[in-house]
């Protein structure tokens, strides 16, 4: 299974990816690592690992749609099977999405469809629940919205501020992620908006 990773940040899915992968507990490869952030963190890290690390600074080209056809072609280069985002923060656009169908992934830090967008953790505290959690999906034209892969919970306790919850949730992001990918390795279908394991 070759995979692409798309970051920004810090890159800890990322990095947790790499280790199962080096454990033997994930049967793939990393084929190569962009990072839209010329000082993120995740790509120091990718580059110390000796993967394919591309830096396509976002603000280095004319447009949106400009820099999107240079991610695109190191894309068709590499050619992966499923690209992760990682804390990727860029909005993908229609024909990146279109191309890739089904096979981009993406983490989020909350039960989805509860709490999409930025601060999901903010939001889960500001709002109350009990039970929050991560989400890996397929992403599709909505922002955190493609069918699901992957759910794991986790409890808000009283005294959760954004930072506490985030800590908790982000250990079950990296067994997510992974989860999913081991996965997708096997037989797998769309259903409406389900994916079915066969
Ligand atoms: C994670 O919380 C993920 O859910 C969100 O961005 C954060 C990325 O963290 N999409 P990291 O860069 O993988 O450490």
């Amino acid at each position: 299974m070759r995979l692409a990773v798309l970051l920004s940040g810090r890159g800890s899915n990322f990095q947790a990816i790499h280790e199962a992968i080096q454990r033997g507990e994930l049967a793939a490869g990393i084929v190569c690592v962009i990072s839209n952030r010329p000082g993120a963190p995740g790509i120091a890290r990718a580059r110390d690992y000796d993967y394919a690390a591309h830096i396509l600074d976002h603000k280095a080209f004319p447009s949106r749609a400009a820099h999107e056809e240079e991610v695109l072609r190191v894309l068709e280069e590499a050619r992966p099977d499923f690209i992760c985002l990682a804390g990727y923060m860029r909005l993908l656009g229609a024909p990146f999405i279109e191309r890739w169908r089904n096979r981009i992934l993406n983490i989020h830090p909350s039960l989805l469809p509860s709490f999409p967008g930025v601060d999901a953790q903010a939001q889960a505290v500001a709002h109350g629940v009990k039970v929050s959690g991560c989400t890996v999906h397929f992403v599709d034209e909505q922002l955190d919205a493609g069918p699901i892969l992957v759910q794991r919970a986790v409890p808000v306790h009283e005294d959760d501020t954004a930072e506490t919850l985030a800590a908790r949730i982000l250990v079950q992001e990296h067994e997510a992620y992974v989860e999913a990918l081991r996965k997708l390795a096997g037989p797998w279908r769309i259903d409406g908006r389900r994916v079915i394991f066969d």
